[in-house]
């Protein structure tokens, strides 16, 4: 739907780009502050930082300095921030028990957030990944990822993280029917207003390595997640599953990872109009910040812009370890 444009010379598309107050005048989407939604690793233990080898710049904090963090992001007007556990060696058994325990590192994490920073919503990541002594994001028997049986597992783990005042669960761990068993599940004990947001799109992806080390599931995933994330060369299926959620009671979707998929954002935009957001992975951000650090390109650019691109691609957010770095330069007027 191009306006009829008058042919050279009458039109020129230059004459919008020749101000700077042209070129705002003429910009179609724009990212704001409550765009981003932060993802933060946790760890045990009392003012400890320590430091993610392959994501620079980021860290795993403990429960008090993640209060801190929260403190820090709501001051810039971020408006969530999402939980992501490394849970102690010990905790990690088959049956991923430490998932649904209401004391757990993200259950403490939740709770003193939400004490001391009630106005940030505090989003939780539902999968077993980071207590299963195999790794995977559900149960594993006879080398088998079982589907059922998961089900009834997550349901603990997001029930815990809902009482424990989680305002956004997010479920990444792509069993068919985990998002209907957590909403009933979620309704029945009285949590209304608690939002899931899906992963609806997941796919199975080698931009997740870096995540992996922030949550050891490196050092204890035996096997790939094929058999349960996306193949990458598939986009009517992510039609599918984010019509399947959406249909199961899911209030947002989400696309993960970001700017390889940025198609399929478009697609899962225009089909639905549902909240649609896009998480820029561990991966993308160790890619950019990696470049950056040798000089190769401009880090604070190319981040704007790959956050620019969600938006301009559907995106109502971006879940981005770059939300502090963008946040500030968006107030300082450089967004
Ligand atoms: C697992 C989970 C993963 C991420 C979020 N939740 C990794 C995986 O599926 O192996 C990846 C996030 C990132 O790479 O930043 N439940």
């Amino acid at each position: 739907m191009q306006p009829p444009f008058a042919p050279f010379p009458m039109m020129r598309h230059r004459r919008l780009k020749s101000s700077a107050a042209l070129r705002k005048l003429a910009q179609e989407n724009a990212l704001g502050i409550n765009d981003l939604i932060w993802p933060v690793f946790i760890r045990s233990g009392v003012n400890l930082r320590e430091p993610i080898a392959s994501m620079p710049g980021v860290d795993r904090l403990s429960v008090d300095l993640v209060v801190k963090a929260a403190e820090m992001a709501a001051g810039l007007g971020i408006p969530a921030i999402c939980l992501f556990p490394y849970t102690d060696m010990s905790l990690r058994t088959l049956d991923c028990a430490e998932a649904w325990n209401p004391d757990n590192l993200t259950n403490r994490a939740i709770r003193a957030i939400k004490a001391a920073v009630p106005q940030i919503a505090v989003m939780t990541d539902v999968a077993l990944d980071p207590y299963n002594a195999l790794g995977h994001d559900g149960l594993v028997r006879g080398g088998v990822i079982l589907n059922d049986e998961t089900l009834e597992a997550l349901v603990k783990q997001a029930l815990a993280q809902a009482d424990a005042g989680a305002d956004i669960i997010g479920p990444s761990d792509m069993m068919d029917g985990r998002i209907g068993a957590i909403r009933r599940a979620l309704e029945s004990a009285g949590h209304q207003n608690v939002a899931i947001m899906s992963y609806a799109a997941k796919y199975a992806s080698a931009f997740y390595g870096p995540f992996r080390d922030a949550v050891g599931a490196s050092a204890t995933l035996v096997g790939d997640k094929t058999t349960y994330q996306m193949n990458p060369a598939n986009s009517d299926e992510a039609l599918a599953l984010v019509r399947r959620d959406l249909a199961e009671g899911a209030d947002m979707v989400m696309v993960k990872p970001g700017m390889p998929y940025l198609d399929v954002v478009q697609r899962v935009k225009e089909a639905f109009g549902a909240p649609t957001f896009a998480y820029q992975v561990s991966g993308e951000y160790a890619m950019i910040k990696a470049a950056a650090l040798n000089g190769w390109i401009d880090g604070e650019r190319a981040m704007l812009e790959s956050l620019m691109a969600f938006r301009r691609a559907g995106c109502d957010g971006v879940l981005t370890y770059f939300a502090i770095e963008a946040a500030q330069a968006i107030k300082a007027g450089r967004g």
